[in-house]
């Protein structure tokens, strides 16, 4: 059914309405400080059955439950060590915890994907952080693309994907980081990172105080969500390329390319936190070109790098 997707601004009128709908069952896609979600009340197995339906997504692959605090994250899963120094060190922000589940949580089953343990994120966005309080009930929340496509960093990107399968998006502007969360499982003896995002890992090691697990590949996934092709453009991408072949696209990376109208740098000073707030929103850009392929400058696997090239990896994968 073709719904009428209303644009909602980020004031109280807005968030009252999407609070409405929320609590309603429909779903809304929000900003947050990573990429746009696509929110449902994280409760309700009706209503996320709506989110999965929306996105094309497998139902194995299960969402993350956005909460207000700590607090309301106790409530969910159970903390061990680790995953308290976590919080403490990353919350509010681009970190989400793979928790089991706790005695009395109320995260539905179908948000979970009938696992017995659950994905926790408290957001650091303003807007993110009213809506829950405003709707009152954990948001569960994929980000808001059609499933296997690039992640929305702004209300456009969302309409393009999704606008007439969901209730209601609210335009905040431009996501700030860019790249999903860092997702860290917290299931096993020491915790595992299952998908590199917006906080580095070494951030997450000098807190930890020790290396982490390497993350999972293609050969070894351990969550659900690590599918082969991902991040997908139309065109098909050459990674690691050193310069720019006749009828490619490019997408730079310190000023390797030069400058051109086919040509997008991602940081022109080679800085990797501008990189990735800048990595979906230039691949969308390039793919409207409709560029056959699309050649990428080597990004160094540093920093938010292990997290910039783990998405291209990804989006390079084509699985027609
Ligand atoms: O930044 C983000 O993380 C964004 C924003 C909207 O918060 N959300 C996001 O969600 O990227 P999504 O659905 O695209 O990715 C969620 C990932 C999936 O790969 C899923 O497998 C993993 O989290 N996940 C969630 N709960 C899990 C669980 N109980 N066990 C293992 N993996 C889990
Ligand atoms: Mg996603």
């Amino acid at each position: 059914m073709k719904l009428q997707t209303l644009s909602l601004a980020p004031d109280a009128a807005g968030l009252g309405k999407a609070a409405h709908i929320l609590r309603s069952g429909g779903l809304v896609a929000f900003p947050t400080e990573t990429v746009y979600g696509l929110g449902a009340d994280a409760t309700s197995d009706v209503a996320v059955a709506k989110i999965y339906a929306a996105k094309g997504r497998p139902r194995i692959n299960p969402l993350i439950a956005h909460v207000e605090s700590r607090a309301a994250a106790e409530a969910q899963g159970i903390f061990t060590r680790e995953a308290a120094i976590l919080a403490e060190s990353f919350w509010p922000g681009p970190l989400t915890l793979v928790l089991p589940l706790a005695a009395g949580a109320t995260i539905c089953e179908s948000a979970r994907a009938g696992l017995p343990s659950v994905g926790l994120r408290v957001p650091a966005h303003r807007i993110t952080q009213m809506l829950i309080a405003a709707t009152g009930v954990p948001l569960a929340a994929p980000s808001a693309n059609l499933s296997g496509r690039v992640s929305p960093v702004t209300a456009a990107d969302v309409r393009e994907d999704l606008g007439g399968a969901i209730d209601a998006i609210i335009d905040a502007g431009r996501a700030q980081v860019g790249l999903e969360s860092t997702i860290i499982s917290c299931l096993g003896p020491e915790p595992q990172l299952l998908r590199p995002g917006g906080i580095a890992r070494a951030a997450i090691e000098s807190v930890l105080g020790r290396p982490l697990a390497a993350y999972a590949t293609e050969a070894t996934p351990r969550a659900p969500g690590q599918l082969a092709s991902h991040y997908a453009p139309r065109a098909r991408l050459r990674l690691e390329a050193r310069d720019l072949e006749e009828g490619e696209a490019g997408l730079d990376f310190g000023g390797r390319f030069g400058i051109a109208a086919n040509i997008l740098d991602l940081s022109p000073g080679a800085d990797l936190n501008e990189a990735a707030a800048n990595l979906f929103r230039y691949l969308r850009d390039l793919d409207r070109q409709h560029p056959q392929i699309i050649a990428v400058a080597p990004i160094p696997e540093i920093g938010l790098g292990e997290a910039i090239n783990d998405r291209l990896r990804r989006a390079a994968v084509k699985d027609e």
